[in-house]
């Protein structure tokens, strides 16, 4: 239930190991979407997973909860888990789908396991899942249904391959509900990957706690590169050394324009809800969040500098909008707080990305702000641009020599790197004024 990232996605990871699976939405569109082989969203790979398990017939689509639970033995809920205002998840969509699994299992003469996957707080599933199933059926688990917890951790960008070959496979199982852990250690088998087994609010609390940790990290990162900056250090090379400690590892000690998606900032502002409601201070990700609010600003500091101080007047292209490569999705992308500072400051932005254009000119549209200017061709953004920042990495932009992204702007040329794109020694080597998160100014 729910064909979105995680849903569509979970859906074609199970069709791989031969197993039949209705991805079931409640938008008919998307539904529809998906049964003509067109998945709602770009992801690499799934395009073509979607069109081979539709033509084995391993795949079909539909609104009808009911028919669906009917014909199958198992319910992932992959429904959204958005942000309330007080940073909490809201269920809604959550508690709404567990009641309608309820009707369906009302009716059914044999015994069926929801597993949730949509990311949830303790005690989520236990307070909010569990009672809704049971008074909608009118059954009591683990006699009449059961309910697992399998947190999901793919990434967007690499959803597919993740979600194939997770790192880990966690089951949040109910006491002594021996049937519903053979079920779910039977399906994941083929996947062979480390498996743990712990209770309901053991793996949402697994979930939250990793999402968390991430974000601390980069955050942490981000810090470290900015002071570095501040010393005629690089900051890459100093992340670098640090994650050569083999206790910390090299992943995540990436400095940038903060973190944006669906998962890092909402995961954060969840722990910091949980914490309080459980009497605890949240200071980590509390801090995390408030890192993560400074680099877009730390990034338009650096425009400001490479443009003699002043952003009035002058025209810079953002290129990357989308939160990440290789994804459309523009949820908390940190293009949007550069695009409205730069606008602040007076600058006039032209906007691209290879595939999150249109989704950005919506996400600004929420926002209240005019209709970006977002074109289709790097070279028309790049044009008469006196600086071009780039927000996100992606390949397009990784494979532009020095002379593709400068020649046709306007003095004094400034790239300003929120990923390190580029080499940034190769670019300032080749005359480039090259400007970047963690480095000293050119
Ligand atoms: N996107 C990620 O990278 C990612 C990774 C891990 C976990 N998660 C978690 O997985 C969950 C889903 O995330 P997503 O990014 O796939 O969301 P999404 O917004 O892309 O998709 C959610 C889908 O659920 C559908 N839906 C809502 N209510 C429904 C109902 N009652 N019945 C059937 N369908 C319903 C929506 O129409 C939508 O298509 C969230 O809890 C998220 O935190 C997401």
């Amino acid at each position: 239930m729910g064909t979105g990232y995680v849903g569509l996605v979970t859906a074609l990871a199970f069709c791989h190991h031969g197993h039949r699976v209705t991805c079931v939405d409640i938008i008919p569109e998307r539904v529809d979407s998906v049964s003509r082989g067109k998945a709602p969203f770009y992801e690499p790979d799934v395009a073509e997973a979607l069109a081979r398990h539709l033509g084995s017939g391993l795949l079909d689509a539909t609104t009808d909860t009911a028919k669906a639970v009917a014909s199958t033995e198992i319910t992932f809920l992959c429904v959204g888990t958005p942000s309330s205002a007080d940073g909490s998840y809201d269920l809604g969509h959550l508690g709404a789908a567990a009641r309608s699994m309820g009707e369906a299992i009302a009716g059914l003469d044999r015994h069926h396991l929801v597993v949730t996957k949509s990311t949830v707080t303790p005690t989520a599933n236990r307070s909010v899942v569990l009672p809704a199933i049971t008074n909608a059926s009118g059954k009591e688990a683990p006699a009449g249904f059961s309910l697992a917890s399998n947190p999901e951790f793919l990434r967007e960008g690499s959803a597919l391959a993740d979600a194939l070959a997770p790192d880990r496979i966690v089951l949040g199982i109910m006491e002594g509900d021996q049937a519903a852990r053979d079920l779910l250690e039977g399906l994941y088998a083929p996947f062979d990957r480390p498996l743990l087994v712990t209770s309901l609010e053991g793996a949402e609390l697994i979930k939250l706690a990793s999402n968390s940790l991430l974000a601390i990290k980069v955050a942490f990162a981000n810090e470290v590169a900015n002071l570095a900056s501040s010393v005629d250090a690089d900051g890459y090379q100093v992340l670098e050394g640090v994650g050569l400690d083999h206790r910390l590892g090299p992943h995540f000690l990436r400095a940038g324009a903060g973190f944006g998606g669906s998962c890092f900032p909402r995961g954060l502002r969840a722990l910091v809800a949980f914490s309080r409601s459980q009497g605890a201070p949240a200071l980590l990700p509390t801090a995390a969040l408030d890192q993560n609010e400074v680099q877009p600003a730390v990034m338009v500091d650096l425009v400001r500098k490479a443009l003699d101080g002043n952003l009035q007047g002058k025209r810079v292209a953002l290129l990357g909008l989308a939160f990440k490569p290789d994804t459309d999705d523009v949820r908390e992308t940190r293009a949007l707080p550069i695009y409205k500072l730069l606008l602040e400051e007076g600058a006039t932005v032209v906007c691209h990305d290879p595939r999150a254009g249109s989704n950005f000119v919506e996400l600004v549209r929420e926002e209240g702000l005019a209709h970006p200017d977002v074109r289709e061709g790097l070279d028309e953004v790049l044009r008469e641009a006196n600086a071009a920042v780039i927000q996100t990495e992606w390949e397009e932009y990784r494979l532009l020599g020095p002379a593709e992204l400068v020649s046709e702007m306007a003095p004094p040329r400034a790239i300003v790197d929120a990923r390190r794109t580029f080499d940034p020694y190769m670019m300032r080597a080749a005359g480039v004024t090259y400007w970047g998160v963690g480095l000293p100014p050119p």
